[in-house]
């Protein structure tokens, strides 16, 4: 089974933007975090990171035929992107989508995600251990219906 991880804008900058929302762990610790599951679990993963939305939408696409589940955290393109809706529906494989803070409780605008309606789950507020809870998810509903 191969997983695809992808992060959006910002999260690059784990560890330094807003540590009381996002807390300490960098980037790099996020992703030797879902290396090590992904080896615990007997899954192959692949990680991406981009600021640009085209260029998210070119990895999902790139997914397709390639890869068993994505866990996507858009970031803020959560709130704003249609294109990233249309790309997973478009590829049609099994995502979840994540967000470290827990978006329910934040600003208004925070509540809107376009992405959630192509999503199987949605895991927010958990942090880093969000992203495995996401992997181990898709891992136990691998060729599964969507359910959510
Ligand atoms: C986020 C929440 C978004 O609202 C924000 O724009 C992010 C990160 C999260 O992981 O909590 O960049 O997706």
């Amino acid at each position: 089974m191969k997983l695809l991880v992808i992060n959006g804008p910002n999260l690059n900058l784990l560890g330094i933007r807003e540590p009381g929302i996002y807390g300490e762990q960098s980037y790099e610790t996020l992703k030797s975090r879902v290396k090590a599951h992904a080896k615990a679990r007997g899954v192959e993963v692949e990680l991406y990171q981009s600021n640009h939305e085209g260029d998210l939408v070119d990895c999902i696409q790139q997914a397709y035929g390639h890869t068993d589940g994505i866990v996507i955290n858009p970031g803020a393109y959560t709130h704003t992107s249609i294109a990233l809706l249309d790309a997973v529906k478009a590829v049609s494989i099994p995502t979840v989508e994540v967000h470290i803070s827990d978006v329910s409780k934040r600003e208004a605008f925070r509540q809107v995600s376009y992405i959630r309606a192509a999503c199987v789950k949605t895991i927010s507020g958990h942090g880093i251990s969000g992203y495995l809870e996401a992997m181990d998810f898709l891992i136990e509903h691998n060729g599964g219906a969507p359910c959510r």
